[in-house]
């Protein structure tokens, strides 16, 4: 029988609709069936689907230029872009190095680490310590980093081996009787441990998501967990690496979403939702004292790829940085936020399958367990995470269900992320369809 298509598919005996269209929060297939995006694809859809506002930009920026390679020339959008996203930043004079994917701009901020403590004299700086149930993408440095099991176990022991810490997720790390305040300084206090166990002159840098987002299913650290993270970083002359790739540019209610935890990062990534889907775009911000080591010592940064800082994309991310901006989103993500919340809540939260309902603005997760009680997870073997995407896509919505959030295979959660120009009636539209959804996968 002939194979009617070519492509190399993700899942390689999977098939897969075919989208034709896409339009504010709909995908259309060539069927017709409408799908609600309520996790904007893997939080990337941050405006919805054919904002006029960025296709306009985008084919603006094409007619007049798509392409001049930045070994030889700067463009206008980048040049803007990297200001305006200084300016957004915690402290003056960072520097923007763009990319064109997550992955990419976290290999990026690994390199910037490893060449500071170089120019630093300190070559002996390289490992990355990461945390458990993390993801920081899927190029063999990014994956080495990423404590996520089931996308690290099929490359085998190709990884690096770095260490990691167990990450703060209060839901299943915290004490009966602990506090709040009391867990986080557990939780951070665990780097100190493990710096003190490797050497903190074999270490360059700690990196962590400041909300985890498809490890975990949308976790927020405990009050006080990052700022206990920072001065032990400083202490231990460790670069710190804020991963905002998925939780970045505004999907928690602030444009970074480490501006809601009290401390400032050497390194941010950003990818995602900075170019909305409409252009492969990411971004990796280092602090100005990074920046200034390069330079003061003449060593440069010794890094690039073909498409740095490609002006369309770049020009996309403009537009939807502005957007976000001048249409005063971050407001809206943040009421709207809450009105998800409290809508899971109200509809889900008596379940007996639904242990953990959470998030920051239009960041929400469900972790779904066998018994509440005991938080146990389903088992392996009823494959909970692939039935709820299977049939979330009968109910025609789009949304990210993860597995792992407990260890290995275990733990199912949803991730959701709807598009910041979402209102009321699509949060009552998702709502609806989850109801339907877990009716099929827990109760069917
Ligand atoms: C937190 C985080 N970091 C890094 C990545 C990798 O990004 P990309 O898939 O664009 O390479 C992802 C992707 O899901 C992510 O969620």
């Amino acid at each position: 029988m002939s194979d009617p298509s070519s492509v190399f598919y993700r899942g390689v005996t999977q098939s897969y609709p075919t989208a034709v269209k896409s339009a504010g929060l709909y995908v259309y297939d060539e069927t017709g069936k409408r799908y609600l995006d309520m996790s904007g694809g893997a939080a990337v859809s941050c405006l919805g689907h054919s904002h006029p506002r960025v296709m306009q930009a985008l084919c603006d920026q094409i007619q007049t230029m798509a392409f001049a390679h930045t070994a030889f020339f700067t463009n206008a959008p980048q040049e803007k872009l990297a200001q305006t996203l200084a300016e957004k930043f915690t402290e003056p004079g960072a520097k923007v190095y763009f990319t064109s994917g997550g992955s990419e701009a976290n290999e990026t901020a690994f390199k910037l680490v490893w060449q500071y403590w170089r120019a630093k004299g300190q070559p002996a700086k390289k490992k990355i310590i990461s945390r458990v149930h993390s993801y920081h993408g899927n190029t063999l440095g990014t994956l080495s980093a990423s404590g996520n099991l089931p996308r690290r176990r099929v490359m085998g022991d190709v990884l690096i081996e770095w260490p990691r810490i167990e990450p703060c997720y209060a839901y299943r790390l915290q004490d009966d009787g602990e506090s709040a305040e009391g867990y986080a300084l557990r939780a951070a206090n665990a780097l100190q441990s493990m710096i003190e166990r490797e050497g903190a002159d074999t270490i360059a840098a700690f990196i962590a998501e400041p909300v985890v987002g498809a490890s975990l299913g949308v976790v927020s650290a405990a009050p006080g967990y990052f700022k206990r993270i920072r001065e032990i970083c400083d202490e231990n002359d460790i670069l710190l690496i804020a991963d905002e790739i998925m939780c970045g540019t505004g999907r928690t209610g602030t444009f970074f979403a480490h501006e809601q935890e009290e401390f400032i990062p050497d390194v941010v990534t950003l990818a995602k939702g900075i170019g909305g889907g409409y252009q492969p775009l990411a971004a990796t911000l280092a602090r100005r004292h990074m920046h200034e080591t390069f330079v003061e010592t003449g060593r440069g940064f010794n890094h690039g790829h073909t498409y740095v800082g490609h002006a369309s994309a770049c020009a996309a991310g403009l537009a939807v940085v502005q957007t976000i901006e001048e249409e005063g989103l971050l407001d809206h993500v943040k009421a709207l936020g809450a009105y998800l919340q409290a809508g899971l809540v109200a509809a889900f939260a008596d379940r007996p399958y639904v242990g953990d309902i959470r998030g920051r603005g239009l960041f929400r997760g469900l972790e779904f367990v066998a018994d509440k009680q005991s938080k146990t997870p389903f088992p392996d073997a009823m494959k909970i995470t692939g039935q709820l995407k299977q049939v979330s896509m009968e109910h025609s919505l789009i949304c990210y269900p993860g597995g792992g959030s407990e260890r290995d295979n275990l733990g199912s959660h949803i991730l959701l992320a709807p598009p910041f120009i979402a209102q009321k009636e699509h949060i009552d539209e998702l709502i609806e369809k989850l109801s339907a959804i877990f009716d099929d996968v827990f109760d069917g």
